[in-house]
């Protein structure tokens, strides 16, 4: 469910018309439901309260400050991979406790400067990297909490680009290696090495890989009397783009809930698309149509280097006119809504069934609150779009459109060219 809804052929977000939005804010941009985020990060909440976790909204998915903050304020902890989200979960607030750091190649600076932050729990994924961290902490007299990133070779069904879990993806240690780590934690005196991580990919519909995956650590804890306190269950559920019919966070937890209480183990979940996907969308305006022999396109003013999901993975998302039309069934044909950038791989969606749109509509791309902005780039030199998020009877807008100024921000052009 979602703050989206028509209401007299209308769009609205909660209770504000996406059209009035897009009077006073340049198009494209992304529109945001407060209350959507919030019910969904709730709806987690809720499901696992038995257990009690600390849910730590993933930023990769939406990163903008008021997303974040909104979450850190109704008390959720934080899921980080790079020092720049860590920059950005520190100026909303977060606390150190509450934040926990994956990713493969974590620089030593970013070390650092998370040690420093007090940041609750690194999730390790080489030995490599255990060494780096155990020598930072010691130069800064700290120490840190350590949760190994296991990869347990699983295979989940979503695409191959987001599945993280199977044996040849660079993610995690195989279990003989964790094994090896447990055994040698007196090489690491700064490191308190007392959890366990995985995360086997995302949009997964249903809970069969995660309890396989689950399986696997709980048997490999018991088999080999690993010593750890927390585990760490990722995040990668599913959300509806079109006709899935996603786990609910319910369901979820029903099915695994009963091996982690068994477990007795402190658990830790990272869900971002769950929370933050449908609490979004993409407001885009027609700029052209045209008709050629093979196909009809509808040329709208956003494009892959804001929303790259279609063109990176050929994902579906909804495309909707924002206002409808009357006579909207009789003129609806299918067409292609393309982009302004130079690539054919530039569209947001292919063979659509779409009312007859005109120059100047507004068509809303639906699902976009998850991985939409955050991948977004200045491709073809064009200025990022704004965000902008209601709030009760309210928007506001929580990043202005990029300028041209800022396009060349940073850039300098040596004197020997001048
Ligand atoms: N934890 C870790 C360690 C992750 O790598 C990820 C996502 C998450 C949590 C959150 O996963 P979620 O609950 O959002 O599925 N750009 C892709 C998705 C990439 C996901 C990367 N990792 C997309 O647009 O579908």
């Amino acid at each position: 469910m979602h703050e989206f809804t028509f209401k007299n052929s209308e769009l609205y977000c909660e209770n504000i018309k996406v059209a009035e939005i897009a009077k006073s804010v340049p198009t494209p941009f992304y529109l945001y439901s407060y209350k959507t985020l919030i019910d969904h990060y709730r709806k987690i909440k809720t499901a696992f309260s038995p257990i009690k976790p600390l849910i730590c909204f993933s930023m990769k998915s939406n990163s903008n400050l008021a997303i974040v903050r909104a979450m850190v304020k109704n008390g959720a902890g934080l899921d980080i991979v790079s020092g720049g989200e860590l920059y950005r979960a520190r100026l909303a607030g977060a606390k150190g406790n509450s934040v926990v750091y994956a990713g493969v190649g974590k620089r030593p600076d970013e070390i650092k400067d998370a040690i420093k932050f007090g940041i609750f729990f690194f999730n390790v994924e080489s030995e490599e990297e255990l060494g780096q961290i155990q020598k930072t902490a010691f130069a800064l007299k700290k120490k840190v909490n350590i949760a190994i990133r296991i990869n347990p070779d699983v295979i989940p069904k979503t695409h191959k680009y987001i599945a993280t879990g199977k044996g040849e993806t660079k993610f995690g240690l195989d279990f003989e290696t964790v094994h090896k780590i447990f055994n040698a934690k007196w090489r690491y005196p700064n490191l308190n090495i007392r959890g366990v991580h995985i995360h086997i990919g995302s949009q997964i519909l249903d809970a069969a890989p995660f309890e396989n995956a689950i399986k696997k650590v709980l048997d490999f804890i018991k088999e080999y009397h690993i010593e750890t306190e927390y585990l760490n269950i990722g995040g990668g559920l599913g959300i509806m783009y079109s006709m899935e019919n996603p786990q609910t966070a319910k369901g979820f937890a029903k099915s695994v809930l009963p091996m982690l209480k068994k477990s007795g183990l402190k658990i830790i979940l990272e869900p971002g698309r769950f929370i933050s996907g449908n609490s979004g969308i993409f407001v885009t305006r027609v700029l052209y149509t045209k008709r050629t022999p093979r196909k009809k396109f509808v040329i709208v003013d956003g494009g892959m280097s804001d929303l790259i999901r279609p063109s990176l993975y050929e994902a579906y998302h909804k495309i909707v006119p924002v206002v409808a039309r009357q006579d909207s069934s009789e003129t609806a044909e299918k067409v292609d809504v393309v982009g302004p950038i130079c690539e054919s791989g530039d569209f947001l969606g292919k063979d659509r069934l779409l009312p007859q749109s005109v120059k100047g509509d507004l068509l809303a791309v639906m699902g976009a609150g998850a991985y939409g902005f955050t991948m977004s780039s200045n491709y073809n030199s064009r200025p990022r779009s704004s965000e902008v998020m209601v709030i009760g009877n309210k928007f506001y807008t929580v990043r202005r459109n990029e300028t041209y100024q800022d396009l060349v921000r940073g850039e300098m052009i040596p004197k020997v060219l001048k």
